[in-house]
């Protein structure tokens, strides 16, 4: 029996991370190549035009898989029974600019559009079935801008808010797959902690590479401890400001790509022994206090995300942890003030 359709909703689709995830959704890479798909686009209305000729795109490339298209600067119409939620609207950082800065204009952009997402989203969205309807937000203040989306729409269960933090979990991947000159699918178990922020802390302590010898820890292979303890944490931690810096425009492709990685591990299932990085409300694991959206390793099976209990945190990483967990109890306030 053919699949019903998932409407998947994208914020910001007229935007440069919107322009690169809709292909990608439309052809399978977030829900699977047997996953018809329901675009739902919202941009403002100074994009209105922008956000047709994506639908006009969209039409033109002939996707087998996507079923329709609804473009719109309603956001009422646009979270209208969706299934999936990416939120990417919202004003990017420019060079210069610290992420701080952008709050107050993105913050309340989240706490507006969490009401629309609350009262019109399907009813899976509200009640976690049967996919625990994944909300995903991307737009900076990540963290901050899920928490003030899962405050203000309380009727959506905590678990089914995110934030990304993929794309940095993928960095690290990256950094140590450079460094051994191995391939990047080997690498896994890096764990990002905290804030996609500058403070966010890459941890490569349970990290592995698949050799032909089996499976190593990270930290035996790569001889130079000054290099993963400083330099490899700087470099994962400023990677968005240096392509910024690159570009003049923030990571798009790597972003709308850590998007479908981070929606289809949810929603699919992450590979046995395997976890991932995903912003997610804190439950007071690893004494990381509750009230918070930080990112964790966890693991996901039949579309339900667990924080990956039990691992062994040294001092230096405790710092590291708390450190980033103090920027998000600061912009979690700094949001408040800008809200009222
Ligand atoms: P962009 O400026 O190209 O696109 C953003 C789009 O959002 C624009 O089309 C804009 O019109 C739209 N928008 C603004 N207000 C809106 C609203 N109220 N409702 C709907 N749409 C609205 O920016 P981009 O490069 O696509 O980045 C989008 C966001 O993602 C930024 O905040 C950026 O900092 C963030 N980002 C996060 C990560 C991450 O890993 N979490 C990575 C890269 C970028
Ligand atoms: C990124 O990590 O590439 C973005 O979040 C950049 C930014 O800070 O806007």
């Amino acid at each position: 029996m053919a699949r019903s359709s998932l409407k998947v909703l994208v914020t910001g689709a007229a935007g440069q991370i919107g322009y690169a995830i809709v292909p990608m959704i439309a052809r399978g890479v977030m829900l699977g190549p047997d996953q018809p798909v329901i675009l739902h686009l919202l941009d403002i209305e100074p994009a209105a035009e922008a956000l047709n000729g994506v639908k006009m795109e969209l039409i033109d490339a002939a996707f087998p898989l996507l079923k329709g298209v609804i473009a719109t600067t309603d956001p009422i119409e646009a979270c209208m029974g969706v299934n999936i939620a990416v939120m990417v609207g919202g004003f990017p950082r420019k060079e210069g600019m610290e992420r701080k800065d952008v709050m107050s204009k993105n913050v309340s952009i989240y706490k507006a559009q969490a009401s629309a997402l609350e009262k019109h989203a399907a009813e899976d969205c509200k009640v976690g079935k049967p996919l625990n309807s994944p909300v995903l937000v991307i737009a900076n203040p990540a963290n901050t801008n899920a928490l003030i989306l899962k405050e203000f729409a309380p009727s959506i269960p905590g678990k089914n808010i995110t934030c990304l933090t993929r794309l940095d979990h993928n960095r690290a991947l990256g950094q140590i797959s450079e460094s051994l000159d191995v391939q990047v699918c080997d690498v896994k178990n890096v764990i990002i902690w905290g804030n996609h922020s500058s403070t966010q802390y890459p941890d490569v302590n349970h990290a592995t590479v698949q050799t032909s010898s089996g499976e190593k820890p990270v930290r035996e292979l790569v001889s130079d401890d000054k290099w993963l303890n400083a330099e490899f944490i700087t470099t994962v931690q400023q990677r968005g400001a240096a392509i910024i810096k690159a570009r003049k425009l923030s990571s798009a492709l790597s972003a709308a790509s850590a998007a479908c990685d981070h929606i289809r591990d949810w929603v699919l299932g992450t590979p046995e022994g395997t976890w991932v990085s995903m912003g997610v409300y804190s439950d007071g694991s690893y004494g990381i206090q509750p009230g918070l959206v930080y990112s964790f390793p966890v693991t996901c099976k039949k579309g339900k995300w667990s924080i990956v209990q039990g691992l062994k945190i040294d001092e230096f990483s405790r710092a590291k942890m708390d450190a980033t967990a103090k920027e998000l109890v600061e912009e979690k306030s700094l949001a408040y003030s800008c809200l009222n």
